[in-house]
């Protein structure tokens, strides 16, 4: 195998975007071509003004300013990208599908497959292709269907290279990754070749014990175990948070004394409002489709349970707030500090806050959003597709008329009755609030749904507090 010169991204979104830019940063004297169908979104990339990057992490535009123009390109020239990269990433979205077999369950491929048609009538000498995006177990075996069957002498070697970037963290996660997976055809020598094609890559940084190479399957159905495991955590802690608020044990504590077993160990057991992010429930349910389809119904079961009790976790948020407010939230106005699925992200996909808000617009509650990152017309466009696409009794002209975006907090909060806490933004505990409960109707409450308030210094304050797993 030639040593690798030419790369070619296609998908410059939240994975391929940031991905690519590192590897660029790291491999200077490799040409990185991240090409996308969306212009808008390649101007974006392309701004002098590195603010207006279409995505915003931490860390991100530094490694856009080292490398773009010299050796990183955005562009929209895909066909000429394909053609003159040896190695070529797929990195398009895998949403879950909305029509048809498999609806609200099975991913769909259809970009998957548009990409890897592209690339076959495109290609005129050997090409690695490389899965990036999260697909279902045995996807390459699509791909390679489609490659092999395009009637020319090229020959193509399908390699599984899924990403565990977290977004707020992908840079650090990029540049000190636990693992980097390489799923390849470990029986033959051009499999091998290809695989550690890859490999020179990473080793441009990453020490070669954290390159696993495994076999494409394995390396497949690593990808969303992984998401798996994890969501499966924020589960267990949640479902337990709803027994803290009865019996008035804290789930911090709790939290704290399970993950200082070093079996168990600490991370991804903050209870919360319910888990977001375009990964988890995705690849949940994709885990559950593809165990049903096998006829293990157990096994599927047994995953669905993390994405009903995190459906039950949001729900309870919303209803507890009803509660709380003496039964209706009809024309009150409800602050809501944060929009986007965690901090440090303008991403919104799957946000819980979005399910939080449509349940209290159920009741024609009045919601003001303030969110550091995230754009007014985002928060819209994700109600109007939540209440479009499940059942809500809402139309736009009464989301556009009760939903408020705001750049200020105190704007937000004033002449509320609630605010309530939906994305743990490190600026909220720098808030002065004994100036936000001034602002409040009375009695004024509080819901952390990130237990990231000091709630005794709130309570002292004159709040009523309301957070997640804690006994009031
Ligand atoms: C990720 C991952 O790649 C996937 O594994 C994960 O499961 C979900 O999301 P992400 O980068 O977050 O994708 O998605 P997104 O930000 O939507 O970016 C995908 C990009 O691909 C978009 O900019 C879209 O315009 C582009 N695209 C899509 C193409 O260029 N061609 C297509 O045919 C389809
Ligand atoms: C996840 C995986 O972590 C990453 O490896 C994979 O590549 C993509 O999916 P991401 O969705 O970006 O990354 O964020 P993550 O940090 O995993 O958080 C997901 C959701 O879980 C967020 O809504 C977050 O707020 C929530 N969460 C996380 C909790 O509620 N409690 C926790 O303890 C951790």
């Amino acid at each position: 195998m030639t040593k690798i010169t030419n790369i070619c991204c296609i998908g410059a979104g939240y994975v391929g975007g940031p991905t690519m830019a590192v590897i660029a940063q790291k491999c200077p004297e490799i040409t990185v071509n991240v090409v996308d169908i969306n212009e808008q979104r390649i101007a974006d990339w392309n701004d002098e003004n590195m603010d207006n990057l279409p995505i915003y992490e931490p860390g991100l535009k530094e490694v856009v300013e080292e490398a773009r123009g010299r050796n990183l390109f955005f562009s929209t020239e895909i066909d000429k990208c394909i053609d003159e990269a040896q190695m070529i990433f797929i990195s398009v979205n895998t949403p879950t599908k909305t029509y048809g077999k498999g609806k609200g369950m099975a991913a769909d491929l259809k970009y998957i497959e548009l990409c890897t048609r592209q690339i076959a009538r495109v290609s005129k000498d050997d090409k690695i292709v490389i899965e990036k995006s999260t697909l279902p177990v045995r996807t390459a075996q699509v791909v390679r269907s489609i490659l092999d069957n395009i009637g020319s002498d090229v020959n193509f070697h399908i390699l599984s290279n899924p990403e565990f970037l977290a977004e707020g963290t992908a840079i650090d996660d990029l540049h000190n990754a636990d693992r980097m997976l390489i799923g390849g055809d470990t029986s033959t020598d051009e499999g091998r070749a290809a695989m550690e094609a890859l490999v020179d890559v990473y080793a441009h940084w990453l020490p070669k014990d954290r390159l696993l190479k495994t076999n494409v399957w394995s390396s497949e159905l690593s990808k969303l175990t992984a998401n798996a495991f994890l969501a499966q955590r924020i589960s267990s802690i949640n479902a337990l948070s709803a027994l803290c608020e009865k019996t008035e044990a804290d789930i911090d504590e709790v939290a704290r004394a399970i993950g200082s077993d070093s079996r168990i160990g600490p991370k991804f057991l903050k209870s919360s409002v319910g888990f977001g992010g375009s990964c988890f429930q995705k690849d949940i349910l994709n885990l559950v489709y593809i165990c049903r389809s096998q006829g293990l119904q157990e096994v599927a079961d047994y995953w669905e349970q993390v994405i009903i009790i995190n459906d039950y976790q949001k729900r309870r948020f919303a209803e507890n707030i009803i509660n709380k407010l003496y039964n209706t939230v009809s024309g009150k106005k409800i602050a809501f500090m944060g929009w986007a699925f965690k901090k440090d992200t303008n991403d919104t996909r799957e946000t819980a806050a979005m399910y939080v808000a449509s349940h209290l617009l159920d009741d024609r509650a009045e919601i003001h959003v303030y969110d550091p990152k995230v754009k007014p017309e985002q928060v819209y466009s994700d109600l109007i597709y939540l209440t479009e696409s499940q059942y809500h009794d809402i139309t736009e002209e009464q989301i556009r008329e009760l939903v408020h975006v705001h750049s200020d907090p105190y704007e937000a909060a004033n002449n509320a009755h609630a605010v309530a806490v939906l994305t743990e933004w490190d600026e909220f505990t720098t808030y002065d609030w004994k100036k936000l409960f001034k602002g409040m109707i009375k009695p004024a409450f509080i819901f952390d749904g990130r237990n990231i308030l000091d709630h005794t210094e709130l309570k002292n304050l004159g709040w009523n507090v309301y957070a997640i797993g804690k006994g009031n």
